[in-house]
């Protein structure tokens, strides 16, 4: 069973908040989120929680993106998989309402994802094994410095988790445009005995997947030149 009481301590690098919210942003904060979130509560029970329970309808699949940044990814899926249950985990709260506004404008329906505005590991270490179809990681903060590495969010420890949550056969998505981080994420999860890298050949790192949905942060790279990596590792 996972123990979220493993780290108690486990803290969060980064930035929770960049600038001041417009109104509009400030009250998708206060109305919308405090209705998808999952309850401060849940640190409180003793055993592993099925994520399914905290939706209020039943889907076909849940899948979960951590660190969603704007949420464009996370919104793009919802719109292709009317079928499939999210979770989104991101601490950074212009990030969270930005997501939040865009749901609010394009109507995409509350039932089908549940939010965490914060360390999205702190939310995994509490659900129950075998309850997710899929994880995304997309473009994770980098931490160039060497004394930093440890803070990749990419390491043996949340792959473990990861491995425990996923059920077999379902993908680890993970992208970044950061060359050293690209092959940091490959040797981590290559070196995990729970993961099989899918790649055939080099077109599977170096070309988005099908039906690709391009975060913002991505098209940025890709303008200034830099080369974004795809890895689908699948647990075994
Ligand atoms: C470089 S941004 C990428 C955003 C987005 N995934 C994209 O590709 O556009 C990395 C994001 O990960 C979030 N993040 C960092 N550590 C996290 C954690 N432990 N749990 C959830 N999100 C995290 C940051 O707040 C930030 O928004």
């Amino acid at each position: 069973m996972a123990d979220n009481t493993k780290h108690p301590k486990r803290r969060l690098y980064g930035r929770k908040l960049s600038r001041p919210l417009t109104a509009e942003r400030q009250d998708a904060i206060d109305s919308i989120l405090p209705k998808l979130s999952f309850p401060t509560d849940i640190f409180e029970k003793e055993t592993a929680v099925p994520p399914a329970s905290y939706f209020s309808k039943s889907y076909k699949q849940y899948i979960c993106e951590i660190g969603f940044g704007d949420g464009d990814h996370l919104a793009g899926l919802m719109k292709q998989h009317p079928d499939i249950g999210f979770i989104g985990a991101e601490p950074f709260i212009n990030g969270m309402s930005a997501f939040l506004t865009q749901m609010k404008d394009e109507g995409l329906s509350s039932d089908q994802v549940r939010l965490w505005m914060d360390d999205g590991i702190k939310l995994l270490e509490k659900f129950e094994q075998n309850s997710l179809d899929g994880l995304y990681v997309l473009n994770p903060d980098p931490w160039p410095k060497v004394r930093h590495h440890k803070r990749r969010i990419i390491n043996q420890e949340h792959l473990d988790l990861f491995a425990y949550l996923l059920k077999p056969g379902a993908p680890l998505i993970m992208t970044t445009d950061v060359d050293d981080l690209a092959e940091w994420m490959v040797t981590q999860a290559s070196n995990h005995p729970d993961f099989a890298w899918t790649a055939k050949s080099s077109n599977d790192w170096t070309k988005p997947p099908p039906n690709w949905i391009e975060t913002k942060y991505e098209a940025k790279g890709k303008s200034a030149g830099r080369k974004q990596t795809y890895l689908i590792f699948e647990r075994n």
